[in-house]
């Protein structure tokens, strides 16, 4: 089968790595790619707001499936205008696709099948909503309702810092993403990502994991797209995914179809393992970055045939296999990330420093006019390993992030520290 994958980023590098692995592959192609994907793929330069002349190169390269990796894309309805020509694609209509593309028809799913999450409120004035975050006060949390980038939520500590959040959101902070916004309550916990392939019926456990939103050691300063992540993660025991499926994935499942826009694609669910049991914060509608590097690394299955399974809706009696091992990724950002990243600093040691256990995902690379790797993005590569612990595969990319030189990058130096302290007291 010939596929045509969506993206540029390091989840679409681990995408392209795994269906590249695939028997049923016959030739892999990538709009627009990067120079890692390119390793795997061919890279095409189509721009991909552009439905049309998606669905016509599909055409013309007789593409069997287009595997989506951005939100983007499907919540502008990607997806639908490929199937309306007739190519089969993994990925959700954009009418599914809001579960991601809008947290306030989220919430009222939630809210309509009571699925346990955050109590709120969804308000299209400055007014109400400050009236609301008022009656629920400090702590206190805003979102914009729409798509913002991962920058459109504040978890404020004080009441003030909630007021102003709500006064940016309308004055246009977000553009029409914030034309709407759901204030709601503050969840303490321990937060951990769940995966499913969904098929519009049946949700297929996809792995679990936990990633470091903030850029700094210890879990400080600004949040980011994700500075690194490991799989499996140990808080989701399996009483606790047993839970987050009856109470939350399946009544979700239920209520897309019920809602006539049965979800199919990846699911994921955001949790925060509260004291009172897990409660949504937030579902996704694609694999999280870099979450995908680590489910990826340790997905023993072929890839390429379960997003088949899940297009076809026969996902029901599928199970995936994975390596019984740990995966970590330790992404590696250009300084000045997340603020203004520095571009076009020089990169070398990457493919000496891969090996067995360790993978290096390419993000926002690119080559110059002599053919250097250069940083490109935020975001730059992502060195990611698999071991018996979680302790052992950061040892292992840690190891590899020394043998890259790379002057104009950094990364944490902690990505795993819950799950290595965890398996330390466990002795
Ligand atoms: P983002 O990835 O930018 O959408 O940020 C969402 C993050 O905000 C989550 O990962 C949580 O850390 C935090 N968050 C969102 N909603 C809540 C909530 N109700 N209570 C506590 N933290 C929240
Ligand atoms: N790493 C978080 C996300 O992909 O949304």
């Amino acid at each position: 089968m010939n596929v045509l994958l969506i993206g540029s980023g390091g989840r679409e590098h681990a995408l392209a790595w795994k269906l590249a692995a695939s028997p049923r592959l016959a030739r892999l192609y990538a709009a627009p790619g990067n120079p890692g994907i390119a390793r795997h793929a061919e890279c095409v330069a189509l721009d991909i707001a552009d439905h049309a002349a998606i669905a016509a190169f599909a055409r013309e390269k007789g593409i069997g499936l287009v595997v989506v990796g951005p939100e983007a894309p499907l919540v502008a309805g990607l997806a639908d205008d490929l199937a309306a020509g007739g190519i089969r694609v993994f990925g959700p209509s954009a009418a599914a696709a809001r579960l991601e593309g809008s947290k306030g028809f989220t919430k009222d799913l939630c809210a309509r099948h009571s699925i346990p999450t955050a109590a709120y409120g969804r308000f299209d004035n400055a007014a109400a909503a400050r009236a609301y975050a008022r009656q629920v006060g400090a702590p206190v949390v805003v979102k914009a309702d729409g798509l913002a980038a991962g920058k459109g939520v504040t978890v404020a500590m004080e009441l003030d810092e909630a007021l102003s959040a709500i006064d940016a959101c309308f004055e246009g902070a977000f553009g029409a993403a914030g034309a709407e916004v759901v204030v709601e309550e503050f969840l303490e916990g321990e937060e951990a990502s769940f995966f499913f392939l969904c098929d519009g019926t049946v949700a297929l456990p996809f792995g679990t994991a936990q990633d470091h939103k903030r850029v700094g050691d210890g879990d400080t300063g600004p949040n980011t797209g994700g500075m690194g992540a490991y799989s499996p993660a140990p808080v989701l025991t399996p009483e606790l995914e047993a839970r987050v499926i009856r109470e939350i994935v399946e009544p979700t499942m239920r209520g897309m179809a019920e809602a006539g826009a049965p979800f199919s694609g990846v699911l994921y669910a955001g949790l925060m393992l509260t004291k009172d049991g897990p409660r949504l914060i937030e579902y996704n509608v694609r694999f999280g970055d870099p979450e995908c590097q680590v489910l990826m690394l340790r997905l023993e299955s072929d890839l390429l045939e379960l997003l088949d399974a899940a297009v076809d809706g026969r996902l029901g009696g599928i199970e995936a296999r994975w390596r019984d091992e740990a995966a970590l990724t330790v992404v590696m950002a250009a300084k000045g990330y997340p603020g203004t990243p520095q571009k076009g600093s020089v990169i070398s040691g990457v493919a000496e420093a891969a090996g067995a256990d360790v993978q290096i995902f390419h993000a926002g690379t690119a080559l110059d006019a002599s053919g250097r790797l250069v940083a490109a993005g935020g975001r730059v590569l992502n060195v990611t390993a698999s071991g018996r612990t979680v302790t052992e595969a950061s040892a292992r990319a840690y190891e590899a992030v020394g043998r890259i030189d790379w002057p104009g990058g950094f990364c944490r130096r902690d990505i795993g520290w819950r799950a290595v302290e965890r398996e330390k007291a466990a002795g």
